[in-house]
């Protein structure tokens, strides 16, 4: 089963006609009942191909335009630009993870000349921070940037399904100035291909799309044939659970992520949960065999959990239960690695801001990102067993270069 040409025209071919009918219905009905980005036109793919296709969208509206994107996107979004060697320029980020709007308008002042393309992130992949959208839009006019002088799209690869189900989440809508928004659909909704949505605004799409006779359609993505099942699938999936379905999943995995911030914190451990996240961020263990049972996913000092609706109460027990047992083992003296520059010293549980703190207090500053004096001397010897903590470049990485260390 494929798909072929333009989704939203009826082919003339009768094979293609019929698995044509098939992914229309399947990838329009659900995504148009349940999601409220009304966009103009859907896609179904791999993720790569996802970017592909929307980074060449965003290319052919700004052929000279530069590439924003925080430090924190995907790295898809800075391969995709190398292939298509777009200037692309990194922002900082807050501890949280989300864009650092006021690095955002220096580098925009910075390149006044050129439109601006804007990839605003919808939960980051290792924080699940999300950008601020209306903050991005305000910054842009701040900086004189008028419509037809920017394009912005929305990577809500995992929480884009989860925002709309959330209550008082912040609201990613085509009536605000974006351009496109994809969502992915072997994440949260579990489709055992990989495969996306993208919208896009029917006039972006037009600027790349060709009349083909044999396919009696138009030409409108990046690939020619694609595969079929994946919408039927994403569907079926859509269909069978329904929103009531969706939400309660979306609130058991809110729920079970909070459980285990709390559970982490309460044995010590240095944590972080942003709000609407199911992105649990921590202290990396430092037992390399621990990491490789638990298939932590780390970065630097920390590693995370993405608390899915598989990930049930009993078995985040389990994986608690074994964290605590080992940590007596892992840390001398009850001292912690100080992640005071990864998560913000509000986080940190180390020996410094575990004195220096009062308990009440803690998780109230998050946007400080100061290390304390004896950050490096700590991290040489601080749960060193097996050499866990020596990745010494990923964390230097992940130090703003803005912010200065107190001396
Ligand atoms: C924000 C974001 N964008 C894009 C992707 C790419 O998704 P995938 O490669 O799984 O299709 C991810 C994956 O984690 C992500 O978190």
């Amino acid at each position: 089963m494929m798909n072929t040409g333009d989704m939203l025209q009826v082919g003339g071919q009768k094979q293609i006609f019929k698995a044509f009918l098939w992914g229309k219905q399947a990838q329009l009905s659900p995504i148009f009942r349940y999601f409220p980005y009304f966009g103009h036109y859907i896609y179904c793919n791999e993720w790569r191909i996802q970017v592909l296709h929307e980074l060449l969208c965003r290319r052919e509206v700004f052929p000279d335009g530069i590439l924003y994107a925080s430090k924190e996107s995907h790295y898809s979004v800075f391969k995709a630009a190398r292939m298509y060697r777009m200037d692309c320029i990194k922002i900082e980020t807050l501890m949280s993870g989300e864009i650092d709007c006021t690095d955002f308008k220096a580098k925009l002042l910075q390149n006044k000349d050129k439109p601006a393309i804007v990839n605003v992130n919808i939960g980051t992949t290792f924080k699940g921070a999300i950008d601020d959208l209306d903050l991005v839009i305000q910054t842009l006019a701040e900086c004189g940037f008028s419509r037809n002088q920017f394009y912005i799209h929305c990577d809500g690869a995992l929480f884009g399904i989860m925002l709309p189900f959330v209550e008082q989440a912040p609201q990613i809508t085509f009536k605000k100035p974006i351009d496109s928004a994809s969502v992915s659909g072997h994440k949260l909704l579990g489709c055992p291909m990989p495969c996306g949505v993208l919208i896009t605004r029917i006039e972006h799409v037009n600027a790349l799309s060709k009349d083909i006779e044999y396919i009696a359609s138009r030409d409108v993505t990046i690939t020619c044939s694609r595969s079929g099942h994946a919408p039927i699938l994403l569907w079926y999936i859509l269909s069978k659970k329904g929103r009531i379905g969706l939400q309660k999943d979306i609130q058991k995995c809110l729920q079970n992520a909070k459980y285990l911030r709390d559970r982490l914190r309460n044995a010590g451990v240095s944590v972080m949960l942003n709000e609407l996240s199911n992105i649990v961020v921590f202290e990396r263990p430092p037992d390399e065999e621990f990491i490789k049972r638990w298939q932590l996913s780390c970065q630097g000092n920390i590693g995370h959990i993405v608390v899915m609706v598989n990930v049930s109460k009993q078995k985040l027990d389990v994986f608690l239960d074994e964290l605590t047992e080992k940590l007596s083992t892992w840390s001398k003296e009850g001292a912690h690695p100080c992640v005071a520059f990864d998560i913000g010293r509000g986080y940190c549980f180390c020996f410094f801001y575990r004195i220096s703190f009062d308990n009440n207090n803690r998780g109230r500053d998050n946007g400080d990102n100061r290390g304390h004096v004896l950050y490096n001397n700590w991290r040489g010897w601080l749960w060193s067993r097996g050499g866990s903590y020596s990745n010494n470049n990923a964390s230097t990485e992940s130090q703003p270069s803005n912010r200065s260390v107190p001396a």
